[in-house]
């Protein structure tokens, strides 16, 4: 492509993303498409000879566009938030443009400085204790698998990378833990069997008098307690396990601590919800996705450690290809997590961080939240809706109840979030609390206005009117 056709087509696609997110809300939410329509509208080998922009861009349109579901849209309410924002968008265009591999500290000292700093500013901005350090990660799936490996080679003394696991090691998590900590446990080679799943309160948040039950159990029947996993901000309803008790428990049997606050930590910069990260001081590991709430395009996960000697001496590998004469003076953030090659993705949350400032963030947090309690309060005072869970942020658990058995109710439930979403007015998702099905109400995109809440709260009660 020819320097000319490059600025033209540049310019066109700035133009489409600009015009995508400003009319984004005319699309339907999810795409209707079925399993196997966009494979069956695309040639089966690539073209001999290579195609225009012009027409790779309309199929882009035709093809591409109908079979994505809108992250963007603002009544986007399902899952958690995946964010995005202008700062971030043009940062992540410069960062392709550059197309650095910033592996190390020499293959970019810019891109390595800037998450040291970046990373700092998230650090104060959460309040989070002096002594810990951060390095993004992709997702909080692997900074949780980075947590557990390290808490594994801790918990063995720095011998189990060298020799494997002698003897079983005991994780601890409460129900409402990630599916991603059973992924990291397996990966890690504790072995799912090793898991203690810690019984959770009225609340779902886990019972400290249980874990520390369960780790007496445990060590009396010769196994060794390693890690623990607290999360702040459960995925099924935003369930906050607290932190304080269970790291008193950690420091008195010597475990680590990993908190996985992925959806939630970025709440822990408003003042007022400080109280969910109180006990920090007891954290070795915490991990929170600025990707999520945070108006950072994926990926982009902050994890903080308060020993990164250990987590070096965890992932520290040193091949003559990648030694450098400044290896002494810099991190080679490498050695801070599994991957080697890195994307430079301290420069999208510079962009936001610095565009937003603190009281920008801030605002937008606060007004999410405060929508949550608006739908709250709705479903509290509406004769057939039911609130499921506490609402201490922005997500919302409710269901249909009517007063018929559980089972029917769990397919009155079902009935109603499928007619919901095939609407494409609005997308929503489900869990299961107690065994009970709940739809979740997360709030957590940029574009979400009240009105969007309201316009959700008409279409869920004409919706419940068809089906009751
Ligand atoms: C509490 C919690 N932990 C971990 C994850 C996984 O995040 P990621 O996709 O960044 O791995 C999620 C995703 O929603 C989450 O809610």
């Amino acid at each position: 492509m020819d320097k000319e056709d490059f600025r033209k087509h540049g310019y066109q696609f700035v133009d489409w993303v600009v015009d995508y997110l400003d009319e984004v809300d005319k699309y339907p939410v999810c795409s209707p498409l079925k399993p196997g329509e966009v494979k069956n509208m695309l040639p089966e080998t690539i073209p001999l000879k290579g195609e225009s922009m012009d027409k790779i861009f309309a199929d882009f349109k035709d093809i591409v566009i109908p079979g994505m579901t809108h992250w963007q849209h603002p009544s986007w309410f399902a899952y958690f938030s995946a964010g995005n924002s202008p700062p971030s968008i043009l940062a992540e265009i410069l960062t392709a443009g550059m197309g650095a591999q910033c592996m190390i500290w020499k293959t970019s000292p810019a891109a390595a400085e800037l998450e040291e700093v970046v990373m700092e500013w998230l650090r104060k901005m959460l309040s989070l204790p002096e002594e810990m350090t951060g390095v993004i990660q992709d997702t909080a799936s692997t900074a949780s698998l980075t947590a557990l490996i390290t808490a594994r080679e801790k918990a063995t003394d720095f011998t189990s990378n060298l020799k494997g696991l002698k003897r079983p090691l005991v994780v601890y998590i409460s129900e409402e833990a990630h599916s991603s900590i059973e992924k990291g446990v397996k990966i890690a080679g504790f072995g799912k069997e090793n898991i203690h799943s810690v019984p959770t309160d009225k609340n779902f948040a886990m019972i400290p008098e249980k874990l520390e039950k369960a780790v007496l159990a445990d060590k009396k029947k010769g196994l060794q307690p390693s890690c623990v996993v607290a999360t702040v901000g459960t995925t099924s309803s935003s369930a906050m396990d607290p932190i304080e008790p269970i790291g008193k428990i950690c420091r008195y049997y010597d475990i680590w601590l990993h908190v996985d606050a992925a959806y939630a930590g970025t709440a822990a910069i408003l003042p007022e919800k400080k109280w969910m990260i109180k006990g920090a001081e007891y954290m070795d590991s915490f991990v929170f996705n600025p990707h999520k709430w945070m108006l950072t395009n994926f990926d982009c996960s902050a994890y903080f450690v308060k020993d990164p000697a250990a987590l070096i001496r965890t992932f520290e590998i040193h091949p003559e290809y990648l030694k450098t004469g400044v290896d002494a003076q810099v991190k080679n953030f490498r050695d801070w997590g599994i991957q080697l090659g890195r994307r430079f993705r301290a420069l999208k949350l510079w962009f936001v961080l610095r565009y937003y400032g603190m009281e920008g963030l801030q605002n937008i947090i606060r007004e999410h939240i405060r929508l949550a309690g608006l739908f709250k309060k709705w479903v509290e005072g509406h004769e057939t809706f039911e609130l499921m869970a506490p609402v201490p942020l922005s997500l919302v658990c409710f269901r249909l109840n009517d007063g018929r058995s559980e089972e029917a109710l769990d397919r009155l439930n079902r009935d109603f979030l499928d007619k919901l979403n095939q609407t494409g007015k609005v997308l929503l998702t489900q869990t299961t609390l107690r065994g009970k099905y709940v739809l979740r109400m997360a709030i957590g995109s940029r574009t979400t206005r009240e009105q969007h809440v309201r316009e959700a709260w008409e279409l869920m009660k004409e919706t419940a009117g068809q089906l009751l």
